[in-house]
């Protein structure tokens, strides 16, 4: 005995029908679908996002750029290790490691090209493990999410920062039984081959800078 053909094609229209109201409960992304990535934040706006308030995500700036850093909420959130940094741009504490009053500020002025040039690789780590939400608007962006002058300035510094510590690495390299390594965690190692001792050497240059130099002798 055969049931209605017609029956089968309303329960079939009822089910499309059913998953489409219910579509944007099951599919939807937990808070930044990518044409977000492009809001611009005022300084204000971004503050909300500090983790106080746990329905709201949390963001952090870095070099203008904002990311949704909710997933590392023990971190960012309310008594985590890292919460200055959340709700605001604090570009140069990730550096200084100064997360008191003005310690919390995104300008690098100062700030040596290797220095800047961590920075920089911090918001790659960002830009890695994080979500994108969009611009800080000021410093690094202007009204209309494009780079200001500032950031491109920023940007060439870090790359002669990287072509330092590449100069340095080869010359260090020259020296005979003398060894070299850079990290983030640690700056710039140098140690000495068995038999042979290290030794301090300072160094001036033409404009009268000092420079000290690890040498290793027989
Ligand atoms: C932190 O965020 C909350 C709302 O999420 C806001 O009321 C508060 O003013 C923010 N704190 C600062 C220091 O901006
Ligand atoms: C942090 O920065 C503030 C403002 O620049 C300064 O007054 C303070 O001495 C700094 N603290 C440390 C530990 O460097």
């Amino acid at each position: 005995m055969g049931v209605s053909p017609f029956i089968g094609i309303a329960i079939t229209i009822a089910l499309i029908s059913l998953f489409f109201a219910l579509y944007p409960f099951t599919f939807r992304l937990p808070a930044s679908p990518s044409p977000s990535s492009l809001r611009l934040f005022t300084v204000e706006e971004l503050a909300i996002y500090n983790g106080t308030d746990n329905g709201l995500p949390i963001f952090l700036g870095i070099l203008g750029s904002v990311f949704d850093v909710t997933k590392g909420k023990s971190h960012y959130g309310k008594g985590g290790g890292y919460n200055h940094f959340a709700g605001r741009d604090a570009s140069r504490a990730f550096i200084s490691g100064n997360f008191t009053g003005d310690g919390l500020t995104d300008s690098l002025v100062g700030l040596s090209s290797t220095e800047v040039k961590s920075i920089v690789e911090w918001r790659d780590f960002y830009i890695r493990t994080y979500i994108p939400v969009g611009k800080l608007v000021g410093r690094y962006y202007d009204s209309e999410g494009n780079p200001t002058k500032y950031l491109k300035g920023v940007e060439a510094k870090a790359a002669r920062g990287a072509q330092l510590i590449e100069k340095q690495k080869k010359e260090e390299a020259k020296v005979p039984g003398c060894n070299s390594k850079w990290s983030q965690d640690e700056g710039s190692e140098v140690w000495c081959d068995n038999g042979y001792t290290a030794r301090s050497e300072t160094t001036r240059n033409s404009i009268d800078r000092e420079n000290e130099q690890t040498l290793c002798m027989l």
